[in-house]
C-alpha cells in the first residue's frame, strides 16, 4: 500500500476529541471510583432502589455479631432530613456485641496504609463509653483498630485513623462497645472509611488506581453524571444536582435506575474537582425537563436494551421555571463569583473559591424528540443562551435505534440553532467499518457533533481485538472529520465484576484490581496521541476491492504544541499490509520516532499495546502493518 499524506491539505481539528463519559452504572461510583469502603454508610438503602427487593433495605451490608445485641433502624431526629434513617445498636452488657459492615464485597486494605474512619453517633439510652473500631479479616484476624468515646446525647461527628498492620482483601468493619454497663442504645449514621491514598490525595476522594487509569487516557473532557442516570426513569428520579453537593450527611441519596443506591458522595462538586485534577473540561448533562425517553416506565433489559412503555411525561409546566433556575444555578455554581453570587459562594464554602470554568452543558440525554421534550428543551436552551451565551449547549438527537426519529433531533437542532448535538450509537463492528464516511457526508453548516456514547457490539458483548480495532478504524474517520466532530466518548466506562448491568465496558475492576479492556487501549492510544491539525491522505492498496479498502484506515495529525507528527494506521485485514508512508511536503528536522502497536487475534480479549523505537530517516518510510492491528507512529523533531 502507498499512503500519501498531503501536507498542503491541512485543517484544524478539535483539541477535545477524546474524553470520557462517566455514568454510575455497573457500580461505577459507590463501590467503584468513589473511594468509600463502607457500603450503605447512610442506612438509606431502600427496597425501591431495587424493584422492591425487601432484602435491599436500611440494614443491607450491616449485621450484628455476638449475643445480647440488636440492630434496628430509626428515623426520629436524624442528622438531616435528607438522610432520615440511622442505625440503633442496643447492647445488653456485659457481652461482646459488634455492629459489622461487610463493605462492597469485603473491604480491601494494604499494610501500613492509613484509613480515615468517621461516624456520627449519639447515645439514645445509657451513658455510653469507649467503642473499638476495627477491621477484621473473614477468619477474625484484626488488621487495624482505633478506640473512640461515645457519650454525647446529640449527634456528634468523630474521626479516627486506622493503620493496617497487614494486607487484607476481605475485611469487615466492626464497631464494638467496650465494657459498658446494663442496657444501652447507641445511634449511628454516616459510618465512613476512606483510604488516605485517594487520587491526588483528595478527602472524600476517588480510588487512586481507577482514577489514574482514567487520567492516563488524557481525557480532554468528562461527561457526567449519565446517561440514563442524568434524566432518571421518572420525574422524581431526575438527577437533581443540588442534592448532590454540600455536607455529605445532608446530600440527598437517590435511587439508581440501574437497580441500586447512589449516596452521591461522588456528586457534582467532586465531578468538577476530578475534571480539574485531570485537566479535562467538565461536561455536565442535565435532563431536558423529561425523564428517560419521556416516560416513567423505561427499563433496561439484562442485555442493556431499553424499552419504554406507558405515557409520556415531563416536569409539569408550572414547575419548569424552578427547574430552569436550577440549571442556571448550576452554571453559577461552576463559574460564579465566590463573593458576589449565591451559588459561587456555596462552591467557595465547599473549598473551591476559584471558578471551575465551565464551558459546556448538555441538555437532555438520548430523549425521544416528542412535543413534551421539545417544549421543555427549548425553554431551558433559551434561558441558558440568554444568561450564559458563552456556555456551549449540547443538545441530543434521541436514540439511534431503528424506528426512532433520529433525524427529527437533527432537524430540531438546526431549527433552534443548537451549537452542538450529542449522538449515541452502539453498533456492530461492521457498521463502523462500512460507515466511515458518516461524517464526510455531514452538512458543515449544521451543529457540531459530540459523539457522546458509542461502542462496537458483537453477539455475547465481548470487548476484544475485533471491537477495539473497529473503534480505532472509525476514529481515523472521526479525526478526519475533527472539524465538525468536537468530542467523542466511549460508553460505558466502568464495570465492577459481579455487578455489571451492561457489557461491554471500557474498564472492569474489583476491589483490588483494575482490568482495562482492549478497547481501553484504543482510547489510550488516541488520547495520548491527539493532534490539532489534520492532514489529508490517499491510501492506495494493491487490492482495490471496496471491502478490503474499508478495512484499512489512516489518520495523520500534528500536535502543534510539540511539533510531533502522529501517524495512525489500522489494519483490520487478516494479512499484513506492507505500506510506504509518504509525508509529502513535510520537512522533518532530526526526527526520532516511537511506534505503538495493538494487535492480536480478533477474539483476543487480553491484547495490550507494545511500544518501541521506530526508525524514520526522512518523510518517506516503509511500515508493515501487522494483520489485525492498530499502530501509532509518533515522530518527534529534535
Ligand atoms: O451507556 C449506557 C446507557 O446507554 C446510557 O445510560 C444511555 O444514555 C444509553 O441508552
Amino acid at each position: 500500500a502507498t499512503i500519501q499524506v498531503k501536507a498542503d491539505e491541512a485543517k484544524s481539528i478539535s483539541n477535545h476529541l477524546i474524553g470520557i463519559f462517566f455514568e454510575d452504572i455497573n457500580y461505577a461510583a459507590d463501590g467503584g471510583l468513589y473511594a468509600e469502603l463502607i457500603q450503605n454508610r447512610d442506612f438509606e438503602y431502600a427496597p425501591t432502589d431495587r424493584g422492591n427487593d425487601q432484602n435491599w433495605n436500611s440494614t443491607h451490608s450491616w449485621s450484628v455479631r455476638g449475643a445480647n445485641g440488636k440492630l434496628s433502624i430509626a428515623t426520629e431526629n436524624p442528622i438531616h432530613p435528607n438522610n432520615s434513617h440511622y442505625a440503633v445498636l442496643e447492647v445488653n452488657m456485659p457481652a461482646e456485641v459488634s455492629l459489622v459492615n461487610s463493605g462492597f464485597d469485603g473491604i480491601a486494605v494494604k499494610k501500613e496504609e492509613k484509613y480515615d474512619f468517621s461516624f456520627f453517633s449519639k447515645m439514645l439510652e445509657g451513658k455510653g463509653g469507649k467503642v473499638k473500631v476495627a477491621l477484621q479479616t473473614k477468619d477474625g484476624k484484626e488488621v487495624a483498630m482505633a478506640v473512640l468515646s461515645v457519650t454525647s446525647k446529640e449527634w456528634k461527628k468523630q474521626r479516627a485513623v486506622l493503620t493496617a498492620y497487614q494486607d487484607a482483601t476481605d475485611a469487615v468493619l466492626t464497631i464494638t462497645p467496650l465494657v459498658w454497663m446494663g442496657t444501652q442504645q447507641l445511634a449511628l449514621d454516616m459510618v465512613s472509611l476512606f483510604p488516605q491514598k485517594t487520587f491526588k490525595g483528595r478527602k472524600n476522594g476517588l480510588r487512586a488506581d481507577l482514577a489514574q487509569t482514567l487520567a492516563d487516557l488524557h481525557p480532554r473532557f468528562v461527561r457526567f453524571p449519565g446517561g440514563c442516570v442524568a434524566h432518571g426513569d421518572g420525574i422524581d428520579n431526575i438527577y437533581d444536582w443540588k442534592g448532590s453537593i454540600g455536607p455529605l450527611e445532608a446530600r440527598k441519596p437517590l435511587r439508581n435506575l440501574w437497580g441500586y443506591h447512589q449516596t452521591r458522595g461522588l456528586g457534582y462538586h467532586e465531578y468538577f474537582l476530578f475534571c480539574e485534577d485531570m485537566g479535562a473540561e467538565p461536561v455536565p448533562v442535565v435532563a431536558a425537563g423529561v425523564p428517560c425517553q419521556n416516560s416513567g416506565t423505561c427499563a433496561h433489559h439484562s442485555k442493556g436494551e431499553l424499552t419504554c412503555m406507558g405515557q409520556q411525561g415531563g416536569i409539569p409546566m408550572e414547575e419548569m421555571p424552578q427547574y430552569i433556575q436550577d440549571v442556571l444555578d448550576l452554571i453559577e455554581y461552576a463559574n460564579g463569583d465566590a463573593r458576589k453570587t449565591v451559588w459561587g459562594k456555596k462552591r467557595a464554602e465547599a473549598g473551591h473559591p476559584k471558578p471551575f470554568n465551565l464551558k459546556y452543558i448538555g441538555i437532555g440525554n438520548e430523549d425521544m424528540i416528542t412535543e413534551v421534550f421539545v417544549e421543555r428543551f427549548k425553554m431551558i436552551f433559551d434561558a441558558v443562551k440568554e444568561k450564559y451565551p458563552e456556555v456551549t449547549v449540547i443538545g441530543t438527537t434521541g436514540p439511534f435505534y431503528e424506528g426512532t426519529d433520529y433525524e427529527v433531533g437533527w432537524e430540531l437542532a438546526t431549527e433552534l440553532g443548537v451549537p452542538m448535538v450529542d449522538e449515541h450509537y452502539y453498533v456492530e463492528p461492521g457498521w463502523l467499518i462500512h460507515n466511515q464516511d458518516y461524517y464526510d457526508r455531514y452538512d458543515r453548516k449544521k451543529a457540531k457533533v459530540y459523539l457522546g456514547e458509542y461502542a462496537a457490539h458483537l453477539p455475547g458483548r465481548p470487548n476484544n481485538v475485533e471491537t477495539a480495532l473497529a473503534e480505532a478504524l472509525y476514529l481515523t474517520a472521526v479525526e478526519r472529520n475533527g472539524d465538525v466532530v468536537e468530542m467523542t466518548s466511549y460508553a460505558p466506562l466502568l464495570a465492577k465484576d459481579g455487578h455489571t448491568q451492561w457489557n461491554p465496558d471500557l474498564i472492569y475492576f474489583n476491589n483490588t484490581e483494575v482490568k482495562p479492556t482492549v478497547g481501553y487501549y484504543t482510547q489510550l492510544m488516541y488520547g495520548q496521541n491527539s493532534g490539532n491539525e489534520y492532514f489529508a491522505s490517499d491510501v492506495k492498496l494493491n487490492n482495490g476491492w471496496d471491502a478490503v479498502k474499508k478495512r484499512v484506515g489512516v489518520s495523520v495529525v500534528k500536535d502543534v504544541h510539540t511539533g510531533d507528527y502522529i501517524v495512525k494506521l489500522v489494519n483490520m485485514l487478516p494479512v499484513e499490509v506492507s505500506a510506504r508512508v509518504k509525508l509529502d511536503g513535510v520537512a522533518l528536522v532530526n526526527p526520532s520516532a516511537t511506534k505503538t502497536v495493538l494487535a492480536g487475534d480478533p477474539k483476543d480479549r487480553g491484547a495490550k499495546p507494545v511500544s518501541s523505537d521506530f526508525k524514520v530517516e526522512g518523510n518517506d518510510f516503509p511500515y508493515a502493518m501487522p494483520a489485525y492491528s492498530f499502530t501509532v507512529i509518533r515522530i518527534h523533531q529534535n
